[in-house]
Formats: structure tokens, C-alpha cells, sequence
């Protein structure tokens, strides 16, 4: 009987092991929750001497907030330096952003999308 019971005690056990994991590999990062770190500090101050986290959050924000109205939140890493440097400008105008916000919204993607980010 002891035995029993100790082998039902592993099962559940392991039967909660497997299911919190299967469910920590179901959660996806969505993009509107990118997480800037000190590394995204540092890589965009050497881009942009003087940029902080805090100009890079409000960047974020405005991405969040102002790019998803007419399609869904853009992949930062999809698109080229290149590609962003181009297509950026027409979205502010599209999107109504002034200068400070498309700045803004261009160094975070730039900054977030960087090959090996
Ligand atoms: C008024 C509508 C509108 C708003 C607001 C808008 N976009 Fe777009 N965007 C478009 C359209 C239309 C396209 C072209 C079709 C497509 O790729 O979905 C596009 C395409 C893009 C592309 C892809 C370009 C390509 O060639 O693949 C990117 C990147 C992008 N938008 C980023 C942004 C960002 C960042 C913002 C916020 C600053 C923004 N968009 C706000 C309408 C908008």
C-alpha cells in the first residue's frame, strides 16, 4: 500500500512538473512588451551620445501607442537600418507625430531591432 502511494505522490508530481513548463513555453514576448535593458542603453549611446533609458521608453511608448492603428505593431527586427530610416518618416506623417516623437520612435526601433539584440 505504502508503495502504492508513493508512486501516485510521483506521478502528480511529475504531472505538475510538466504542465507548469508546457506552459512556460507557451508564453510568446509580444512586441509591445520589449524590455529595454542596460545593454540597449549603452548600444544606443554609442549611436546617439547622451540617449537614455528614458528616451528610449518614450519612444517605446509612442510605438506602442501610435503604430497600431492600421496595422498590427511592426517587428523592429524585420526591417533594416536602411529600411526603418526610410519608411519611419512616412509613418510619423501618418501616425501625426512631431519631430521629437518620430526621433523618438526610430532610435527604439533601431535600438531594439539591432542584429544580435
Ligand atoms: C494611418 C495609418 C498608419 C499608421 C498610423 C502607421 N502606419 Fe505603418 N504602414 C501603414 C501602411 C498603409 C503601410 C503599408 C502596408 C503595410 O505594410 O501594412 C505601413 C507599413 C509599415 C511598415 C512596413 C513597411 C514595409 O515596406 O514593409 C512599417 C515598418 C511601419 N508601417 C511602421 C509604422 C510605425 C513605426 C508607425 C508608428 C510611428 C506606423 N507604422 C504607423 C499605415 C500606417
Amino acid at each position: 500500500m505504502k508503495l502504492i502511494r508513493l508512486i501516485l505522490a510521483l506521478l502528480s508530481v511529475s504531472a505538475l512538473f510538466s504542465f507548469t513548463y508546457s506552459d512556460k513555453g507557451q508564453q510568446k514576448l509580444e512586441i509591445k512588451d520589449i524590455v529595454l535593458t542596460n545593454a540597449d542603453v549603452v548600444w544606443a549611446n554609442n549611436q546617439w551620445k547622451g540617449i537614455t533609458l528614458q528616451d528610449l521608453k518614450s519612444g517605446q511608448d509612442v510605438f506602442n501607442n501610435r503604430c497600431h492603428k492600421c496595422h498590427g505593431l511592426k517587428n523592429p527586427h524585420k526591417f533594416t537600418t536602411e529600411k526603418l530610416q526610410k519608411v519611419i518618416p512616412k509613418m510619423a506623417i501618418r501616425a501625426k507625430l512631431d519631430k521629437q516623437q518620430e526621433d523618438l520612435v526610430l532610435k527604439f526601433m533601431l535600438t531594439v531591432g539591432r542584429p544580435n539584440a
